[in-house]
């Protein structure tokens, strides 16, 4: 509450706050393998990250065509809308991760401002093979942004409990990868507004920066003005209640009602669209009809899921709060509207 009203936008008047800022900052760079000479934005969510990242390429680079793989959330269309960029889609592969083949045919050094490549897809939280993704980037003189708003704060602590020993790198450790979307308000548990942007080389923000002349510092680089900084608050107390063993122990039982869910669901005669590799399961159903029915009527019966497209059906997020005793009451009633 106390958060509710200081202003991120005017670091000057607020200098607690921004000095939580950056220490959230630093704490996301520590985990996904940043070092000093990194740095970054807390912004309202995964949606102004994105867009502001590719505004600063679309700036420092002069070119205008995004790459980004099939299955990038929404918000990479909203900031080439924005932007006047051009986006072109890279294919993805059975596994609803990018082809590096694809990519290959598509990226070009005089076209190309950035790629984008997913950790943590919006209907999979699949991830792409980013450690590919950044040699054909690097090739090409290319940056690589790397959408990790949901998988940031997953797969960083999975691999730490050696969930699934063989996770595709896709954070800092790779030389290619020059920036990344990571939000506390998702799996950091934090509350919204708290969306992160991390850059290895926080100059590039220099090339969105206007003159703020009436405000306490020189210029901003970004999209907001005034800033509601309960979020960034609220993120730093999450990190410090739960800390690295906290949030391994959240997302191994998240893991395992994951794939409780997913087992149950093979077992009647479901099919998903990949084997969980992080809480998110998606359910084939193939038919887009059929998942638009289905999504309904779980609703009316209060189990309120999303709906995907690739492929249709349905998508269960198993978050912290959900208890694995209600995943035998969700699939009896799935089966009994599909099956
Ligand atoms: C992969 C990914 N990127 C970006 C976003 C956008 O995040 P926000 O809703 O915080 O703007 C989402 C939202 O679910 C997402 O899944």
């Amino acid at each position: 509450m106390l958060f509710l009203e200081s202003n991120l936008g005017d670091p000057g008047l607020y200098p607690g706050t921004q000095h939580l800022h950056d220490s959230v900052v630093q704490m996301l760079l520590s985990i996904l393998h940043g070092d000093g000479l990194m740095g970054g934005r807390i912004l309202s969510g995964g949606s102004e990250a994105n867009i502001t990242a590719l505004w600063a390429y679309r700036n420092s680079r002069q070119r205008r065509q995004v790459l980004a793989p099939e299955t990038a959330h929404y918000s990479v269309g909203t900031a080439a809308d924005l932007l006047g960029m051009n986006l072109s889609y890279v294919r993805v592969d059975d596994s609803y991760a990018m082809s590096v083949d694809d990519l290959e045919a598509k990226i070009s050094s005089e076209k190309t401002a950035v790629v984008v490549a997913m950790a943590g897809t919006t209907e999979h939280g699949q991830i792409d093979p980013v450690d590919e993704i950044q040699l054909v980037c690097a090739r090409h003189g290319v940056p690589l942004h790397v959408d990790a708003a949901f998988g940031g704060l997953v797969f960083p602590f999975l691999s730490r409990i050696g969930y699934r020993k063989r996770l595709p790198a896709f954070d800092f450790t790779l030389a290619g990868v020059t920036s990344i979307t990571v939000d506390p308000h998702k799996m950091g548990m934090a509350t919204a507004p708290s969306g992160g942007l991390l850059l290895r080389n926080p100059t590039l923000l220099e090339a969105i920066a206007q003159p703020t002349t009436y405000l306490s510092s020189e210029s901003l680089a970004s999209i907001l003005g005034t800033r509601c900084s309960a979020g960034v608050a609220s993120a730093y107390a999450m990190f410090r209640f739960y800390g690295i063993n906290g949030y391994m122990k959240l997302l191994q039982g998240c893991m395992q009602n994951a794939e409780r869910l997913a087992a149950q669901l093979k077992d009647v005669g479901f099919r998903l669209a990949i084997e969980p590799i992080s809480p998110v399961v998606c359910i084939r159903l193939d038919d887009e009809d059929l998942a638009k029915r289905t999504q309904r009527e779980l609703g009316q019966r209060n189990w309120l899921v999303s709906r995907t497209t690739q492929p249709h059906g349905i998508r269960v997020v198993m978050m912290p709060h959900l208890q694995g005793a209600i995943i035998p009451d969700f699939v009896s009633t799935l089966r009994s509207i599909v099956l």
